[in-house]
């Protein structure tokens, strides 16, 4: 379980998260949406100790660990993994390297090549994706479909308990998006990982079918729903969901 406290998140000395708290459960999936620069982006990388963000109150908890000094190599052992709105190209290691070095330093064990490279085979095939990937350079060289169906290899061949997906549906035509999807799905089922995923694309809601919905709004989540919430949000819009909740709250204060 991952448990995010009360944190204050800033950004170039800017704060964009305050009192931000979040709690996620083995085979859960949350969904956090918001309208543009409200912060998720903010929240997923502070997670992974992305240097630019800092941390300045509140911590976050997965499995009963404390990530507040652990380094991101550190959380990634742990089995956190995200996947980036755009992946970025990595020239000069190939795909099969980056992910043979990670396996072995979350393993802490040798990597046998052999059998390495026939599971990496399968996932391919699995995948719909050449094996000629494997030997590709990360990324590059890649559209932004290939791009996404990689970081599928890397989710398969890495196997993370927790994964958060950034706008994972971002430059993917309809096809892409549904093996995407269900690609990310028959993986949640078989290994029960939890997800935190920022998304306001409806198919891949339908797809994943969360468990709770969550609104970010002025620096932490104001609302939490089932996956009814979204559906609201597409109908109405955030603006109008917002001003129901800044019409509460200001009733509550009078
Ligand atoms: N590295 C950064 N340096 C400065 N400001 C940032 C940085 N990252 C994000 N921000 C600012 O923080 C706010 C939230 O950004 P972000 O989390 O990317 O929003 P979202 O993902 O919800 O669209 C924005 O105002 C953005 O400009
Ligand atoms: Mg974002």
């Amino acid at each position: 379980m991952l448990s995010i406290n009360k944190l204050t998140v800033l950004a170039d000395n800017k704060e964009i998260l305050n009192d931000f708290s979040l709690d996620i459960k083995d085979g859960e999936i949350h969904v956090l949406m918001g309208p543009n620069g409200v912060g998720k982006s903010t929240i997923c990388r502070a997670i992974l100790k992305d240097p630019n963000y800092t941390i300045t109150n509140g911590n976050i908890i997965y499995n009963d660990k404390d990530l507040s000094n652990l380094t991101t190599t550190d959380i990634s052992r742990l089995g956190i993994m995200m996947i980036n709105q755009n992946p970025i190209a990595i020239e000069g290691v190939t795909n099969a390297e980056m992910l043979r070095m990670a396996l072995s330093e979350r393993t802490n064990e040798h990597i046998d090549i052999f059998k390495f490279s026939k599971e990496a085979k399968e996932i391919c095939q699995k995948l719909s994706i050449p094996e000629s990937f494997l030997h590709r350079d990360i990324n590059s060289g890649m559209s932004g479909g290939e791009r996404k169906k990689n970081e599928l290899l890397h989710i398969w061949m890495l196997k993370p308990s927790f994964l958060i997906l950034d706008e994972v549906d971002s430059g993917l035509d309809v096809d892409a998006l549904k093996i995407v999807a269900n690609s990310i799905k028959e993986y949640q089922s078989i290994t029960n990982c939890s997800i935190l995923l920022v998304t306001h694309n409806p198919k891949l809601l339908e797809i994943l079918n969360p468990t709770y919905i969550h609104i970010l709004h002025n620096k932490k989540i104001v609302k939490t729903g089932d996956a009814s919430l979204a559906k609201e949000i597409e109908k109405i819009g955030f603006k109008n969901i917002l001003n129901e909740y800044d019409i509460e709250r200001n009733l509550e204060n009078e």
